[in-house]
């Protein structure tokens, strides 16, 4: 019986020797010394040698018994320090390897626009505005010489607001353009007046060319002896700046009520170079005829100056309002077939600018 004990120690020490991981030593410890474990069961034995031998043997058994849970025990703590010491291997970190950046967005190609209009302008003296949004019927219509029920004012399909009406000032409107920045501008009584006024608009207005909210851009400047040649200065440095060089302007004979003469701006097409002929010889697929349409643009009415208490015999001026949107896809070259994806927020259209 003590030779069988030996023998079984020997096979418990060979067996914690070749474990690799905690669980295979959990095994070997149910199989040797669980309840129905191999050495628990010749102990058991025990019970059934003659008395004489029986101290002698118990006591071996007991010893071996105890020697194999240390056995067990010293091959626990060999295979936990091991893993520790596997671990700064596992887990090593090469401080040299490219991190993983984290998902980084940017701004709208409308707020990009808006920050490069702002910085043209800027380098001639233009200072940026903000003037409300949500302004009186006097500034957006009634100031720019559009009296009440004026057919002109249709053009400008206007929300009216759900509010209380004044006295003087008429109705609340969102702001169909910019220009109800011009008389409050002039009201500020500062000379010269060299505005940039930067704004949402709002027209009852939804197809594949239209959007309710968008932008435009309004310069005023107004000082003594201004005419139309600083108009085309402003208008062709502008044109060279944002769409680039080579680009020029034309002033188309228009009507507004608040300027006087008025025009429309067109720039010179940037694909064909103002020739209005495709390299086919064929006409030019994105302007067809040489010139782009950007807005409005004239000098500032005497009404209009006279409503922001301008004295029109010393003092002259132009202004010019533009859509940031329409500007901006102009330069691009974009030909998208519906506007209204620029404020869908699908990040697949926008990650593109
Ligand atoms: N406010 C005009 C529009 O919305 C544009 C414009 C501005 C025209 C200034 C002339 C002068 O169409």
């Amino acid at each position: 019986m003590l030779d069988q004990l030996n023998a079984l120690k020997l096979e418990i020490e060979e067996a914690v020797a070749a474990t690799k991981t905690v669980g295979e030593l959990d095994d070997i410890e149910i199989k040797y010394l669980g309840r129905k474990g191999r050495l628990t069961s010749i102990l058991k034995g025990l019970a059934e040698i003659d008395e004489a031998t029986r101290p002698k043997v118990g006591a071996a058994a007991n010893r071996i018994k105890q020697e194999a849970e240390r056995i067990i025990a010293k091959g626990r703590v060999a295979l936990q320090e091991r893993s520790l010491s596997d671990l700064g291997e596992r887990e090593r970190e090469d401080v040299t390897e490219p991190g993983l950046r984290p998902p980084e967005g940017h701004l709208h190609l409308v707020t990009q626009a808006i920050r490069e209009i702002t910085a043209i302008f800027d380098r001639i003296g233009f200072t940026r505005t903000r003037y409300p949004e949500v302004d009186w019927d006097r500034y957006a219509f009634e100031s720019l010489n559009m009296p009440a029920d004026h057919p002109a004012r249709d053009e400008w399909e206007t929300f009216f607001m759900d509010a209380p009406t004044s006295k003087t000032n008429g109705r609340m409107v969102l702001t169909p353009h910019t220009s109800n920045a011009q008389v409050r501008e002039l009201e500020r009584g500062e000379f010269p007046v060299r505005m940039i006024n930067i704004a949402k608009c709002y027209r009852r207005q939804s197809d594949a060319t239209h959007v309710p909210m968008f932008h435009q851009f309004e310069g005023l400047y107004v000082d003594r002896g201004v005419s139309i040649t600083h108009l085309r200065g402003v208008l062709d440095y502008f044109a060279t700046s944002f769409f680039g060089p080579g680009r020029k302007t034309r002033l188309r004979p228009f009507h507004f009520r608040f300027t006087e003469p008025s025009f429309e701006i067109d720039v010179s097409c940037g694909v064909c170079g103002g020739t209005g002929l495709g390299a086919d010889k064929q006409k030019c697929r994105v302007c067809k005829r040489g010139w782009l349409e950007l807005g409005g643009a004239g000098m500032v009415h005497p009404n209009v100056l006279k409503a922001g208490n301008v004295d029109s015999k010393k003092y002259s001026g132009f202004a010019f309002g533009w859509g940031v949107e329409r500007t901006y896809m102009m330069k691009e070259g974009m030909q998208i077939d519906d506007i209204r994806i620029l404020y869908k927020n699908d990040v697949r259209f926008l990650k593109q600018f």
